[in-house]
């Protein structure tokens, strides 16, 4: 192996750095929605890039995973809200297998959030809400044809979301059945923190019996 192999230049990059917040476990809030709502306040402010770009696990029947960029688009008491077409090969998973995990990883700030639970979807205002606000051409792109499937001709995809744009012009309030805001409803929630000394803290949530027990993990 080279000094300048992909591996030795991988190593040498730099993970954590620079003027680290920190966790403190004993003021952290009993609700660990309201510390995701906190540390989401922080990465707007600090500003982190792109805060709301949040990874999305899902599974099908037998268990095959598989991992999507997705936008957060809300935090509230009932959860951590997304939204996308369930008609897409994830929304069928989660159709069959209606659990997910997510993660929020904040570069600048060297932080992760960890969420998994339960996903439901929610009421078709909130859904229509979140469509009316899309770009036209993102609204005529889920219009014209469900999400992730093949493009077989360049021209038949240009003629369909044009046709859709159109559409989208003529009848403005249009929203297909098949775009779904939904929420991942946590039963476990950890918030992640490297530190300038390369020590980690973890802090972990677990809902049992309706309660939020706390943890703190060895990193
Ligand atoms: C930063 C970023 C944000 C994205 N936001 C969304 C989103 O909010 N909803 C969505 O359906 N796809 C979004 N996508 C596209 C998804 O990553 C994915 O390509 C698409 O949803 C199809 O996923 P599937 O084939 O697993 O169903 C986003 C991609 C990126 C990189």
């Amino acid at each position: 192996m080279t000094s300048d192999s992909l591996r030795d230049r991988l190593r040498a990059l730099p993970a954590f750095g620079g003027d680290l917040p920190v966790i403190d476990p004993h003021t952290a809030p009993a609700d660990p929605l309201a510390l995701l709502i906190d540390w989401l306040e922080s990465a707007i402010a600090f500003p982190v890039a792109q805060p709301h770009a949040m990874a999305l696990a899902t599974a099908d029947q037998a268990g095959v995973p598989s991992n999507r960029t997705l936008l957060l688009k809300d935090v509230t008491a009932g959860g951590l809200w997304f939204a996308t077409m369930s008609s897409s090969p994830k929304g069928l998973e989660l159709a069959e297998n209606p659990r997910a995990a997510a993660v929020l990883y904040w570069r600048e700030q060297s932080r992760q959030v960890r969420v998994s639970g339960s996903v439901e979807l929610g009421p078709r205002e909130v859904s229509d809400l979140d469509f009316l606000q899309r770009h036209p051409k993102a609204r005529a792109t889920a219009i014209a044809a469900n999400q992730s499937s093949p493009i077989f001709s360049e021209a038949q995809y240009e003629a369909a979301v044009g046709s859709a744009l159109a559409r989208v012009h003529d009848t403005p309030g249009l929203v297909p059945e098949s775009w779904n805001a939904y929420v991942l409803k946590p039963d476990s929630i950890e918030f992640w923190q490297a530190t300038r000394h390369r020590e980690q803290q973890r802090l972990r949530y677990d809902k049992t019996d309706g309660e939020w027990m706390r943890t703190l993990l060895w990193p």
